[in-house]
């Protein structure tokens, strides 16, 4: 069974306490927070005061994905504000093993996130740095976008590689997961599902939270 991290990006952001509430309610296991800065995406979307206003009203594990240029900034920033995990992309700018330390000297998971075009192999030099490796299954920067089937094979060489390596890293999926297209990425290896669209947008939001925990 995977874990399913629902995005608040497609949340009311006039109701969010209420609307993690309800999906940490109906049995999802953690909070996929997207932090856009306008550069490293083209969507501006939420920073830190928001993570701490909803540090204050869960205690839901928070996984803080930041899709921003220059990480290193910020990382301590989100770390104080309640990210339980600090999520940075390999594309953006700065030291990477570094910025990964970095996160867990902070008492935080790090972990290493990659677009579409970036081939799996680009972590394997941090990965004993991860506790967690994200795999963006559509261009980073809005929710509501068809899956890319590319993702898969992608899983299949992290999983592949961790399980060599002996590592207890984590692999996550984020971006046009559906209860269509969820099934594939588990069985290439996907641990926790990322779902924005597919759990706000539902006209049942706890029986689709239930459906995606059942797959
Ligand atoms: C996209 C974000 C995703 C997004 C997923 O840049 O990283 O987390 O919210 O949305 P859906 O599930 O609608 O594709
Ligand atoms: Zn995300």
């Amino acid at each position: 069974m995977a874990l399913l991290a629902p995005s608040i990006l497609s949340a009311d952001f006039c109701a969010l306490g209420r609307d993690v509430q309800r999906v940490m309610q109906a049995g999802a296991d953690m909070i996929h927070v997207d932090v856009m800065d306008g550069h490293f995406v083209p969507n501006i979307s939420i920073g830190v005061p928001v993570v701490e206003s909803l540090r204050r009203c869960t205690d839901a594990f928070l996984d803080v994905h930041l899709m921003i240029s220059q990480p290193e900034k910020y990382i301590d920033a989100f770390a104080k504000a309640g990210a339980d995990l600090v999520n940075i992309h390999l594309e953006a700018e700065g030291d990477m093993p570094a910025m990964l330390r970095r996160i867990r000297q902070l008492g935080k998971q790090s972990a290493l996130t990659i677009k579409p075009r970036t081939p799996a192999e680009a972590v394997f030099p941090c990965l004993e740095l991860c506790d967690m490796v994200l795999v963006m299954s559509v261009e980073p920067g809005f929710g509501g976008q068809s899956f890319m089937p590319e993702s898969l094979p992608k899983l299949r060489a992290l999983r592949q590689e961790i399980t060599r390596r002996g590592l207890a890293c984590k692999l996550e999926i984020d971006g046009g997961i559906t209860l269509e297209t969820a099934p594939a990425a588990i069985s290439a290896g996907a641990d926790i599902l990322v779902a924005g669209s597919a759990v706000y947008k539902a006209p049942d939001l706890a029986r689709r939270i239930r459906d995606f925990k059942n797959l």
